[in-house]
């Protein structure tokens, strides 16, 4: 038998968490869970709406446009979603498209 993996994922500034099955994209498995942790786009790493900042855990990534995530900010931790395979657990940031998480609404 295969037990497969999950990794826990928890997504700070949302107060919100979900698992990944080992292997699955990162933004993908959220939509499965039916989570609204990261904002979704185009799920093909052409929008940039996804970013992330990973805080702690392990994951690669395919292959992410520098106009979106670029050399600093890949070694910072910034990550598109849609591009993620975590490797362990993961305690992430979400809304940093055009630094949403900075603008305030009345
Ligand atoms: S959803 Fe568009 S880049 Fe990830």
């Amino acid at each position: 038998m295969n037990a497969q993996r999950h990794f826990q994922i928890q997504v700070t500034n949302r107060q919100q968490a979900f698992s990944v099955p080992e292997g699955e994209l990162l933004l993908h498995a959220m939509e499965k869970a039916c989570q609204q942790a990261i904002q979704v786009g185009c799920r093909g790493g052409g929008c940039g709406l996804c970013k992330i900042k990973v805080l702690e855990g392990a994951f690669h990534t395919k292959r992410m446009s520098k106009a979106h995530i670029n050399e600093h900010e890949a070694e910072a931790g910034f990550a598109l979603a849609c591009r993620v395979f975590p490797e362990s657990d993961l305690v992430i940031e979400s809304d940093y498209f055009n630094d949403l998480s900075t603008q305030q609404t009345a």
